[in-house]
């Protein structure tokens, strides 16, 4: 996930659902009547989000106390974490997006670290039952399904095990092909309101993603299968693929590059060796564009994360290309990629998930991608050591290539003498004698 996220989350911050009847209004915090003080109630994701719900159970406010809302990274509001209601709601951030992270970190909401593949077997388990779930979903078909859209990650399998199912039914949600559908008569309440989704607008990639892009491209063979977060870095290597053959896609989640790259003819999925002639995906952000290409789409499956994102899985697609970002790598090879020192900023997401299945996969790669340096250049994102506090996501025995926009350094099966050289060589020119001096220092190299 990259740089457009936040700038977004602001964006709609503001963009609530405008003009909502009143009787919808109200019908919408009589059906969120079902949740009870202390209980879980779990939030559909992404874009996805059913904001008039989560605003109607924040209308409920006085009359609850310590209600657990759970969530992986959604946009819009969170009106239940904000300062005040904290008798009534804490946030539990199975992903900590813009809108949770100052309740995260000022001790008023909590974060769970997790692999995303991990957590519907979490909630299947019972150790994290989830009482009311709310989703967004698709009026019913000629069978009584309703699709669940662009967000399947988690949400099918929290609705399938809630007491309490509560549906946002929205015209303008997408109906999409896979294992992402919910019987009308599984839900306790269904309510109406067609609204446009939001959108998560793009950015044009600076000079340093564009390089990074370009190297990234080059270890993407043609034929091989991608996984790529959204963002500017994942846009930049999308936008250096134009002259690939025969790409496929099996990832968390895709935006509108990779549309882009099937109109072109070079994703066409005809080369995977699992689920051949799909994309496979659990969620999209993006644009009208890329709802509107999702829509219907034979080409598209969305899976839950247990199947999208299970490494075993993953591997079974040859030449999988895994592209992640990260916040800060070590000169040993350590990847913190959801913290800023101690401050906790997303989220372990599908990374590590990737980074392992991309690297059983035969011909596969997992790359952690990212700018050298941070804060206009000022400092370096290649450090001796990780910030105090800061949590490693993809480990030192895990990590593959990691990619900036000066090269590529392999680190797989090397030492910690040779990573720290390999790493010093793409990181930021004005860092790399500072960066010498501390790793000469440790005894490193
Ligand atoms: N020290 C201090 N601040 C840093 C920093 C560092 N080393 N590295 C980044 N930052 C700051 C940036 O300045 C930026 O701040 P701003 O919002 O005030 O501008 C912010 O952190 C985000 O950095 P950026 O480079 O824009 O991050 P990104 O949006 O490209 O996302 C991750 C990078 C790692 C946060 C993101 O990929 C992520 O959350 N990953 C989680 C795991 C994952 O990869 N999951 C699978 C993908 S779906």
């Amino acid at each position: 996930m990259t740089k457009n996220k936040d700038k977004a989350v602001n964006e709609f911050a503001h963009s609530k659902p405008t003009r909502i009847a009143p009787e919808i209004l109200a019908e919408a915090v009589d059906a969120l009547r079902c949740v009870a003080s202390g209980d879980r109630v779990f939030v559909g994701s992404g874009l996805a989000v059913p904001q008039l719900l989560v605003e109607a159970l924040a209308m409920r406010a006085k009359e609850l106390e310590g209600v657990e809302v759970t969530h992986l990274m959604t946009f819009g509001t969170a009106p239940y974490s904000a300062p005040g209601l904290e008798k009534s709601f804490r946030t539990n951030a199975l992903f900590t997006g813009a809108n949770v992270r100052a309740a995260v970190n000022e001790g008023r909401g909590d974060y769970t670290p997790i692999f995303l593949s991990e957590i519907p077997a979490l909630i299947r388990s019972g150790d994290f039952n989830v009482d009311t779930c709310l989703v967004q979903v698709t009026p019913p078909g000629t069978h009584g399904h309703c699709s669940l859209g662009i967000d399947c990650a988690c949400t099918l399998e929290a609705a399938r095990n809630a007491k309490n199912v509560i549906g946002l039914v929205n015209e303008q949600m997408p109906w999409v092909y896979g294992e992402n559908f919910l019987h009308k008569d599984e839900f306790r309440a269904l309510i109406r309101y067609d609204h446009p989704l939001p959108e998560l607008p793009r950015k044009a990639p600076s000079d340093a993603e564009k390089l990074i892009g370009l190297f990234c491209a080059e270890l993407v063979p043609n034929g091989a299968c991608l996984q790529l977060g959204i963002g500017a870095i994942p846009d930049a290597v999308l936008a250096s693929l134009g002259d690939k053959r025969d790409l496929g896609m099996h990832t968390e989640m895709f935006s509108d590059g990779a549309v882009e790259l099937v109109h072109k003819g070079v994703i066409n999925c005809k080369a995977k060796t699992l689920h051949l002639d799909k994309m496979i995906a659990s969620f999209v952000l993006g644009s009208k564009v890329l709802y509107d290409f999702v829509r219907s789409n034979p080409l598209v499956e969305f899976r839950p994360v247990d199947h999208t994102n299970d490494p075993f899985v993953i591997a079974r697609n040859d030449n999988m290309i895994s592209i992640n970002s990260a916040i800060q790598v070590d000169l040993t090879g350590q990847v913190c990629s959801d913290s800023i020192g101690h401050g906790i900023y997303s989220g372990f997401g599908g990374q590590v998930d990737f980074v392992r299945g991309a690297s059983r996969s035969k011909g596969g790669k997992p790359i952690i991608a990212l700018e050298s340096t941070a804060k206009s250049g000022t400092i370096s994102r290649i450090t001796p050591t990780l910030s105090p506090g800061a949590g490693v996501v993809t480990s030192r025995a895990d990590v593959h290539y990691v990619c900036t926009e000066y090269g590529v350094a392999y680190l797989h099966g090397k030492t910690i003498r040779e990573r720290a050289h390999a790493l010093i060589r793409i990181a930021h020119p004005q860092f790399r004698e500072e960066l010498k001096y501390a790793a000469t220092q440790r005894k490193l190299i």
